[in-house]
């Protein structure tokens, strides 16, 4: 079932989504993402809907500025279905393929005034923000959710409400907005959606390689994969889905392959108005889950969070990229385990 999403994939590739990330999905990334062999589907960041505020200029160029020659949803997050409505209706002027509604941010700023995650504690809301928009909402509208607040209770009613307005896809993080990033993921809710909803199911959270993704998409009936930090630490997983799904030899990047995924980050983020640090800092967002795949001590991962400029960044990166034959090296398929991008924020 392919619902109104574009038919762009081959036949009997594993559909594949960019997921959207606050501060790290943007035009300068997907770009880069796209060069590594695109997803099918890309998501903005978030637009945060409030009845005052416009859309957030920063956020539109991955719209206005897409260049990855693939389509592009737009996500939107608030309170307010009336004013999420009229942003999705904004939004439909702009060359997108569709309206996303964000029902999963765990952040405690944002689930404290009933957006994002916080809306799953109230299904009343729910249903009328999911109706409200799909009455507007011309073109494609889908929803991101998460299983529930505190446990999966919501998750049948969420379900219901995205059959009853007759939503056009449905992406699913297994977790509850509680869990944050952490702990098992729930892939027989999305085995679930599948049976009882008429809509294509995205499979999200965790999916970590091209193995894991297929695997999971074959077992739950999902549409496709949505794939988000795994996509930053690797980007180029999208075309190793495609390759695995097809039964393609599927590309095994090297540690040199990395270290130019780097510098090709660099430069598209580099900005002649923002200083050597700043940018720096702004890429450590991105360094650090890179690290999570390239030495199992986590020795990169920790000389890289204490670099503080660009040459001492590059040198960090040639000496465990390039150095004495390091380059050579494959580029592990799985992050290591115990070695982990934010330990003490997920
Ligand atoms: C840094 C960061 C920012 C995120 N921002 C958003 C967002 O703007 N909208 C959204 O729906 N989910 C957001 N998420 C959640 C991801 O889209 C995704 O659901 C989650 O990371 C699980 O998928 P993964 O295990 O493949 O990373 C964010 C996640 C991270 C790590």
């Amino acid at each position: 079932m392919t619902g109104n999403l574009p038919s762009l994939v081959e036949e009997g590739a594993v559909p594949s989504a960019l997921a959207p990330m606050q501060n790290v999905t943007d035009h300068a990334f997907m770009h880069v993402i796209a060069e590594m062999g695109p997803p099918d589907y890309f998501f903005t960041e978030y637009f945060s809907v409030h009845s005052t505020t416009s859309l957030d200029g920063e956020t539109l160029r991955s719209i206005t500025e897409n260049q990855t020659g693939r389509p592009v949803y737009a996500q939107v997050l608030g309170n307010d279905a009336k004013a999420l409505a009229d942003a999705g209706v904004k939004l439909e002027d702009y060359p997108i393929a569709g309206v996303d509604l964000n029902l999963g941010c765990p952040a405690p700023k944002i689930y404290r005034r009933n957006a994002g995650g916080g809306l799953l504690r109230d299904a009343k809301i729910v249903d009328e923000i999911i109706g409200e928009m799909r009455e507007r909402i011309q073109g494609t509208f889908s929803v991101k959710c998460r299983l529930g607040f505190e446990d999966d209770e919501p998750f049948d009613a969420c379900l219901e409400a995205v059959d009853r307005h007759q939503v056009d896809f449905l992406t699913i993080h297994g977790r509850t907005v509680k869990q944050m990033y952490r702990g098992d993921v729930d892939y027989s809710s999305m085995a679930k959606a599948v049976r009882l909803l008429k809509c294509p199911v995205f499979a999200n959270g965790n999916l970590t390689s091209a193995a894991v993704a297929v695997s999971v998409i074959r077992d739950t009936g999902c549409h496709g994969a949505m794939i988000g930090r795994g996509a930053i630490r690797n980007p180029w997983i999208f075309r190793q889905i495609r390759e695995k799904s097809l039964g393609m030899k599927v590309f095994e990047p090297k540690l040199q392959d990395v270290r130019e995924y780097i510098e090709r980050l660099n430069q598209a983020k580099y900005d002649p108005g923002v200083g050597d640090r700043y940018r720096v800092a702004h890429l450590k967002r991105y360094l650090v889950f890179i690290g999570e795949g390239v030495d199992p001590e986590g020795k990169f991962l920790h000389e890289i969070r204490r670099v503080k400029d660009e040459a001492e960044m590059f040198r960090v990166c040639d000496r465990h990229l390039m150095d004495n034959g390091c380059g050579e090296r494959l580029f592990s398929d799985e992050p290591f385990p115990g070695v982990v991008a934010r330990p003490n924020k997920e």
